[in-house]
């Protein structure tokens, strides 16, 4: 084929544009990292061009692992960063009816109410907006932020200030401190036009409201965030330094009179019925708002009731989101492709003719795995259902078996990694079941599963260093400068002379790489969490990171005890850690390849030693364990109170238990306190003990 004869179908432009790209690659190690040369300048230049011109007439290629824009832009945001002071979190999901009788039901049996006691909750529209804090003192603006990782958000200050909405200074008779939260989003209205400006000028176009929302607020340049039309709604807060009402809907109300914007369709409900009848009544007048909601929050109205059921995880028990149902479409299945994941699982990915479902433009969904393929009869050329429901990668329901072309045909699901080549298997387990997940056995020589750890590793909720994101990692993969983590730390050192090639060919100016070299100096030493979590074990992810680190403080002490004799009883005892997770811990640390790694690694890097929960605590680092009858509050209460304090919450008595909590009823529990001589002490003694520290 010529070189300005584009091909005329999307199967031989794919197949092109893969071998184009294999080519360039080849060239580009061959020149940045043997600086060796295959090619003339001008011949690679050419590959180039004609890599480009296909994207041009296939633009959907160029979203597909295309190198054309492996090194982007740098990133342009750089907001100081601002820490919490009460983390702000997320909620838990209800999808069905049935689902939000079970959260009341829970809810009443945390407290120890009956199923038909009175409890009112709010029902508030869910804002599919972003969630931002802003912290007046002495009622005035001092300072907004971003949820961030909910623990650290951005600073953005500047930019809220220009939001209309917003107001700089509050009515009297606001607290010192209070730190109101809520959703800043962008109307319907506002959102049509923006695009259309955008569209004028030749600028990108946003989506959806929410994300222009998040672009718009997430401007280095405050003046642009000024020029677009921001809103907020508030429905949280803080830190507050005197209470503003002892219920969620009164809260909602002294905002209001402060001054902040509340929604109007806040109900205050008193039964679960009233509760589903609120949902109906927005998602009936959902079209009508004039801005996007996803669903109904319901939350316990009564504070102090609220402080009783405490969070799990990341999210309140208090409250959850009861979401809409999620938005249908149906569009042609071109191909599907094979992912290769940070842990060899290999994933398919359809591609779609591009269809818009509930206002955004789909072109991929993931189809799971080989079994889901097989069970739904997915077939090349089909004509699909696809769903999309919130942030979630939309899924593929079904096949509209009518409109099948007579050629289509079953889908063989590779036997080996499309990536390095290598067998890919689904473990069996003891049971002799197949996992769903077929994985690539190449471990450490598959290129895939190297370049995702290392985007794992360098990610915002792991090791977070800024400007090496997913495509920075890629290219400088490709380039053989970073293998393994610890090549990250010796870049700089390392590398000067390969990363000025980069810079100069890929538009990687200087500014860029003093940057990343200033954000991975900044990241030798990280929280033990981050670090644990950063490492990519198996099972490991976040809660389970600060599991670990809260449990052993040290990385030492973790690894000491993972490569123990009796590792996995020692890792079980942990609360909340199971027998799979502990295997996964063991696993990892048995592994010679990974523990060279950690070694050349932990010259580079320093885990910092993490402080116990609430060390001021009369209990914390202690194992309780409760028996017996409880009259002022449920077990799980007493359990939830105590793992707050730093105490880890047995079952069973043994050598180890520091204090048993028993109640009338108490049996063979209490005798075996006595016999081992642990402390035993009854409900009123422990609440006067962990007495208004929980
Ligand atoms: S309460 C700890 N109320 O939904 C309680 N959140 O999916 C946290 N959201 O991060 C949130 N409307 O950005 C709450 N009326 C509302 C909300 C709302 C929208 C967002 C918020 C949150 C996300 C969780």
């Amino acid at each position: 084929m010529s070189e300005t004869e584009i091909p005329t179908s999307l199967r031989s432009a794919r197949a092109e544009h893969k071998r184009l790209g294999a080519e360039i690659a080849r060239h580009d190690v061959a020149y940045h990292q043997n600086d060796a040369p295959i090619v003339s300048d001008a011949e690679y230049d050419a590959l180039k061009r004609r890599y480009a011109a296909i994207e041009a007439a296939y633009p959907e290629l160029a979203g597909e692992d295309s190198l054309s824009d492996r090194i982007g832009a740098p990133p342009s945001e750089k907001f100081a960063k601002v820490r919490h002071a009460v983390p702000m979190l997320s909620l838990g999901n209800l999808f069905a009816d049935a689902e939000a009788a079970e959260f009341v039901a829970r809810v009443k049996r945390f407290l120890g109410l009956g199923e038909e006691a009175p409890l009112a909750f709010t029902a508030e529209p869910k804002i599919d907006g972003l969630s931002c804090s802003l912290r007046y003192e002495d009622g005035v603006l001092t300072r907004a932020a971003t949820r961030g990782d909910g623990f650290e958000g951005e600073d953005v200050t500047a930019n809220v200030r220009s939001i209309a909405d917003i107001p700089q200074t509050l009515a009297a008779g606001a607290p010192a401190v209070l730190e109101a939260r809520g959703e800043v989003y962008m109307t319907h209205a506002d959102f049509s036009a923006l695009n259309a400006r955008q569209q004028a000028a030749g600028e990108k176009v946003f989506a959806n409201p929410r994300n222009a929302a998040a672009g718009s607020l997430r401007q280095i340049d405050a003046a642009i965030t000024a020029a677009r039309p921001l809103r907020f709604f508030a429905y949280g807060w803080g830190e507050v330094s005197a209470p503003l009402a002892t219920t969620q809907h009164g809260v909602i109300a002294a905002f209001a009179r402060l001054g902040l914007p509340t929604n109007p369709r806040v109900r205050l409900c008193h039964s679960l019925e009233e509760m589903l009848a609120a949902y109906r009544a927005l998602e009936a007048d959902r079209a009508r708002l004039g801005y996007d909601i996803d669903g109904v929050v319901y939350k316990v109205d009564d504070l102090a009731l609220q402080a009783r059921l405490g969070f799990v995880s990341r999210a309140p028990r208090w409250a959850s989101a009861h979401k809409f149902p999620a938005q249908r479409a149906t569009t042609t299945l071109r191909d599907i492709e094979i992912q290769v994941g940070r842990t060899g699982a290999l994933t398919p990915v359809a591609r779609l003719d591009p269809v818009t479902v509930g206002g955004v433009v789909v072109q991929n969904a993931t189809l799971h795995n080989e079994d889901e393929i097989a069970r739904k009869d997915v077939r090349i050329g089909d004509t699909v259902i696809l769903q999309r429901a919130g942030d979630v990668i939309p899924q593929i329901l079904g096949v509209v078996l009518e409109r099948r072309p007579a050629e289509a045909r079953p889908y063989v699901f590779p036997q080996t990694c499309p990536r390095c080549g290598s067998a890919a298997v689904r473990e069996v387990d003891e049971k002799g079941e197949a996992d769903v997940v077929r994985r690539c056995t190449g471990g450490l020589v598959c290129p895939a599963q190297a370049v995702e750890r290392l985007k794992h590793f360098a990610s915002r909720l792991a090791m977070d260093i800024e400007g090496l994101g997913d495509k920075q990692i890629e290219e400088f993969y490709d380039a053989g400068l970073i293998r393994a983590p610890a090549d990250i730390f010796t870049l700089e050192a390392r590398d000067r002379a390969s990363l000025e090639k980069i810079k100069d060919r890929e538009g990687f100016g200087e500014t860029s790489a003093r940057n990343l070299f200033a954000a991975i100096a900044a990241r030798r030493r990280a929280p033990l969490n981050r670090f644990i979590f950063a490492l990519g074990i198996r099972r490991i992810g976040e809660t389970n990171a600060r599991r670990l680190a809260r449990h052993f403080h040290t990385f030492e002490a973790l690894r000491a005890a993972a490569t123990k004799e009796n590792a996995l009883e020692e890792l079980t005892a942990i609360d909340g850690v199971g027998a799979t997770v502990a295997e996964a811990v063991v696993d990892f640390f048995a592994e010679t390849h990974n523990t060279q790694a950690l070694d050349a690694l932990l010259v580079e890097v320093t885990p910092e030693p993490m402080e116990a929960a609430a060390t001021s605590s009369p209990i914390a680092g202690k194992t309780v364990v409760f028996t017996g009858a409880l009259e002022k509050m449920t077990r799980d209460e007493a359990k939830a109170m105590a793992e707050r304090l730093g105490a880890k919450v047995s079952g069973s008595v043994s050598k180890k238990t520091d204090l048993v909590v028993a109640g009338p009823g108490a049996g063979s529990k209490l005798a075996k306190a006595g016999e081992f001589g642990v402390e035993v002490i009854d409900e009123d003694e422990w609440l006067a003990r962990v007495g208004g520290a929980g």
